[in-house]
């Protein structure tokens, strides 16, 4: 019996989606650029996927570009705002994911200032901070770019306050959105915002399908030359059966978002409960009761036997989720978001992420193999 619990690293495909990529992978093999028939058809059902994506988050069918996911979308929006629309200076965070520090980095070397705005120990943006940053910008051309949901701790940031913020000091806006696209609603028609980035395999599609969305005011050049897929954007022949499994995980992720929210939330709190009546100091991570991302939980545990090995005794006994650390070569190096947070590093933090297709005796499972791993609450004798 095994128990997935990580679902903020990745999803698994929903069968209404491996069943349209089958089909599309039986019938659709004409390359999309041919004029002939097989390629119509392949061009079609891009097309008809774009308008699906379109429609999900509030944008027009032009404003939308396949890409291979959530990393390339942020770094083709922040590389490709720095070289052609002269943004010089960048607004971000210490717990942005690697796909945008690390592409802040590289601008940062060819001259891009880059500010760093202060989070609190929750992960919570301080947004007076944010709006001193952006008086203080000069002649600066100023991006902000502020993921909504932190993957470890599940933190959200208030996306239309800090669109104002933009709005009033004439910056653009750029989210990370990976996290939340399909799961929490998001309507760039109402929210102005430049730049977002999605991944299907993070919303039960395929993996190596993403979408980056542009604001019609934002004109970029080409990230990938070579061809003139993607209207000029993005050359190299389409993922076209990651691109319609991605727009059919979508259309069911929207529709069913609020069942999938109420189910999960459900879940979360009980899993919330139980730790807190079963075992001794558990605290939880992120903003955990205030604006937070309802898939993910990141638990804290105290140190003990058997806590320093949690997730591999876990792992052992058919449960996954993961750790607030990134495992590169084998060794582990503490996390950038838990060390922005400013997190004990002496405790244990474990995040549990669900799904729709997670269940209360997923749950219940997990309850009864931490009981054997780490001890219980002695029960309060009973008086007189
Ligand atoms: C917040 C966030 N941004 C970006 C990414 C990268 O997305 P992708 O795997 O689609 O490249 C991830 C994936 O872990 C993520 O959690």
């Amino acid at each position: 019996m095994r128990i997935y619990l990580d679902n903020a690293a990745t999803t698994p495909l929903r069968t209404e989606v491996i069943e349209e990529m089958n089909r599309c992978m039986r019938d659709i093999y004409g390359n999309p650029s041919s004029i002939h028939a097989e390629g119509r058809k392949a061009r079609a059902a891009i097309e008809e996927a774009r308008k699906t994506v379109a429609n999900a988050i509030g944008a027009s069918i032009g404003e939308v570009f396949f890409t291979s996911g959530g990393t390339e979308s942020n770094n083709m929006a922040i590389k490709c705002s720095v070289r052609d629309l002269g943004v010089s200076r960048i607004i971000s965070s210490p717990m942005e994911h690697h796909c945008v520090l690390h592409p802040l980095d590289v601008v940062k070397k060819h001259g891009v200032k880059i500010d760093l705005v202060e989070v609190d120990a929750r992960g919570r943006i301080n947004y007076e901070h944010l709006e001193q940053l952006l008086k203080a910008g000069g002649d600066n051309k100023t991006m902000v770019s502020l993921m909504h949901a932190n993957n470890e701790i599940g933190t959200l940031s208030d996306m239309s306050r800090i669109s104002q913020l933009c709005e009033a000091y004439g910056a653009l806006y750029h989210s990370d959105t990976v996290q939340t696209i399909a799961h929490l609603p998001i309507d760039v028609s109402k929210t102005k915002i430049h730049f977002l980035a999605g991944g299907a395999h993070k919303f039960h599609g395929p993996k190596g399908a993403g979408f980056i969305y542009i604001n019609s005011e934002a004109t970029l050049k080409p990230f990938i030359d070579g061809g003139s897929q993607e209207r000029n954007m993005r050359g190299g022949t389409e993922n076209i059966y990651g691109i319609v499994g991605m727009a059919r995980a979508l259309e069911l992720g929207v529709a069913e978002m609020e069942s999938h929210r109420t189910h999960i939330e459900g879940l979360r709190s009980y899993l919330m409960e139980q730790l807190q009546k079963r075992y001794h100091d558990i605290q939880f991570l992120g903003d955990y009761d205030g604006q937070y991302n309802y898939r993910v939980l990141n638990v804290s545990f105290p140190p003990s036997k058997n806590s320093e090995m949690l997730l591999l005794h876990l792992d052992i006994l058919g449960i996954s989720a993961s750790g607030g650390s990134a495992c590169s070569s084998g060794a582990e190096t503490r996390s950038h978001v838990l060390k922005a947070i400013g997190a004990d590093p002496g405790r244990k933090a474990i995040r549990f992420s669900f799904s729709f297709m997670n269940t209360k005796a997923d749950i219940d499972y997990l309850l009864d193999k931490l009981d054997t791993l780490l001890e219980k609450r002695q029960a309060t004798p009973a008086l007189g």
